[in-house]
């Protein structure tokens, strides 16, 4: 019986190893830990690196890895209810007028009357303002659409133009409807948008000036009194 006490019983080993691996246990996540925090900050040193270097101007263009991050950062941002909800405004002849007049007044000065982007602000935002008869806008919900509008962008110049307002929600909800009509847009439409678009008091007075000209009541306009800024 003595020599049986002291010898070694089958299980033993097996145990002794599983004590060995338990005390590794937390030693090993904390490794994964220490791995990954220096994985982390190589990587935030990387970027704060290639920011310092190229700063933080609006002029470049920003990389597909930003774009790509940044909408699927927005996606996941937008719950699924959000995204999943229907346009509860009928698109009449009535609202898609009234959504015209509001994207002419409130849109058209970064995102262009047809849509397209291509004004002095939309190219010089960071990032730029997408043209919206494109896929990436179209293949948005109807949900998504009326998020982006109520709520804006953060970190981008897309502002939020709701009010809390079910008024207000109307409102954009039947600016959905409008961008959903951008592809569609007719040259009447346009014509119409460009007599809504708030002209500033320089294009007011020039505009004025060239009349009077005309109609011969004044001697010609200087040749350049456009207040647009031009390198
Ligand atoms: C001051 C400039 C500015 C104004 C004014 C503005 N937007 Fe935008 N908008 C932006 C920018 C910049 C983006 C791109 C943001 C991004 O890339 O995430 C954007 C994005 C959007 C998008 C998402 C398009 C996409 O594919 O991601 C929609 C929809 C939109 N705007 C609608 C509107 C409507 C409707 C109005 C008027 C009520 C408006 N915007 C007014 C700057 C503006």
């Amino acid at each position: 019986m003595k020599g049986h006490r002291n010898r070694p019983s089958p299980g033993m080993p097996f145990r002794r190893r599983a004590g060995i691996a338990r005390a590794a246990g937390p030693h090993s996540t904390l490794r994964a830990f220490l791995w990954l925090l220096a994985l982390v900050l190589i990587l935030a040193g990387a970027i704060a690196y290639s920011i310092v270097r190229r700063g933080l101007s609006a002029h470049d263009e920003p990389s597909r890895v930003e774009e790509v991050l940044a909408r699927t950062m927005r996606r996941l941002a937008t719950p699924q209810a959000v995204r999943d909800q229907s346009n509860p405004v009928q698109p009449t002849p009535g609202i898609i007028g009234e959504a015209l007049e509001h994207y002419a007044d409130h849109c058209a000065s970064c995102h262009a009357n047809d849509g397209s982007g291509d004004t002095p602000i939309g190219r010089s935002l960071y990032p730029r303002v997408p043209d919206m008869r494109a896929a990436q806008t179209q293949s948005l919900t109807d949900g998504e659409l009326f998020a982006i509008i109520e709520h804006g962008i953060r970190l981008t110049g897309m502002p939020a133009w709701g009010n809390g307002t079910p008024e207000g929600e109307r409102q954009s909800w039947g600016l959905v409807h409008f961008v959903r009509h951008l592809r569609q847009l007719t040259e009447e439409e346009i014509a119409r948008m460009e007599a809504l678009a708030p002209k500033t008091p320089a294009q007011i007075a020039e505009e004025e000036e060239t009349r009077r000209f005309l109609q011969g009541e004044a001697s010609p306009p200087p040749a350049k009194v456009s207040p647009e800024h031009k390198h």
